[in-house]
């Protein structure tokens, strides 16, 4: 098993069930231009959450870790037109590379970008006591995921759908003793979620053109 086979399947799985599209490959054409880190989900996943989100009935979803906005594209088109999506990025650069990602994709009525921290994001809408989302995504800094998890909570409602990506991390989240801040992260992301009360989740592992990791996703009680 290595990395070329899932590779070569992915594209074989992509090229019948998550064809790509001008926008979706624009928006990684310019982000690879505008210098931002090639760490997007697949094409799979991203469809992978286009119809979670969907099968949700989601008119409001949050996302934490823009990038350049491809996932934000996918998730976005689950939305109906009356839909609305915040998506929270630290880097102005890679908001931009995104906003013009987003618009090209005749989404940007859709999608509003905050720019910052996304703990003193989640921390400006729990204050503004914006609607509930229905579904959350949490695909920013492995470091604040226990953190943007228990925020996220406090943005939600009984059922709510919670996906986090890049929980296993090439099987290094078994370690107790990796130094890696990122692996530490979701180490203590896990921590926080055993046996909270609140939510009911699993994780699963991936394999494919990103390599080998895993998503873990949860309900809202
Ligand atoms: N969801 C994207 C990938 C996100 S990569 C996709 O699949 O297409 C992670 C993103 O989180 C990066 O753009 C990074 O700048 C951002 N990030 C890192 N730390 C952050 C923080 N503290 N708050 C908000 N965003 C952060
Ligand atoms: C990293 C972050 C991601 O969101 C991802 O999907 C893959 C890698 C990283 O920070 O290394
Ligand atoms: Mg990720």
């Amino acid at each position: 098993m290595d990395n070329e086979l899932w590779t070569n399947v992915d594209n074989y799985l992509v090229s019948i069930l998550a064809p790509s599209d001008p926008s979706l490959d624009a928006a990684l054409a310019d982000s690879t231009a505008g210098g931002l880190p090639q760490i997007n989900v697949a094409p799979n996943q991203g469809k992978l959450l286009e119809l979670l989100a969907t099968i949700q009935g989601a008119r409001r979803i949050l996302e934490i870790g823009t990038l350049g906005g491809y996932s934000t594209i996918w998730l976005a088109r689950a939305l109906g037109d009356d839909g609305k999506l915040v998506t929270l990025e630290l880097e102005p650069h890679h908001a931009d590379v995104a906003r013009i990602n987003i618009d090209r994709a005749g989404l940007g009525p859709l999608v509003e970008i905050r720019t910052g921290p996304a703990a003193a994001s989640l921390h400006s809408m729990i204050d503004e006591r914006v609607e509930p989302f229905d579904f959350v995504f949490i695909d920013a800094d492995k470091e604040g995921y226990a953190e943007y998890f228990s925020l996220t909570l406090k943005l939600s409602r009984p059922g709510t759908v919670i996906v986090a990506d890049n929980v296993v991390r090439e099987g290094a989240v078994i370690d107790p003793h990796n130094a890696d801040e990122r692996v530490i992260g979701i180490r203590k992301f896990l921590d926080t979620v055993k046996g909270d009360q609140r939510v009911s989740g699993t994780a699963v592992q991936t394999v494919g053109c990103k390599g080998y990791d895993g998503f873990a996703l949860f309900v809202v009680e």
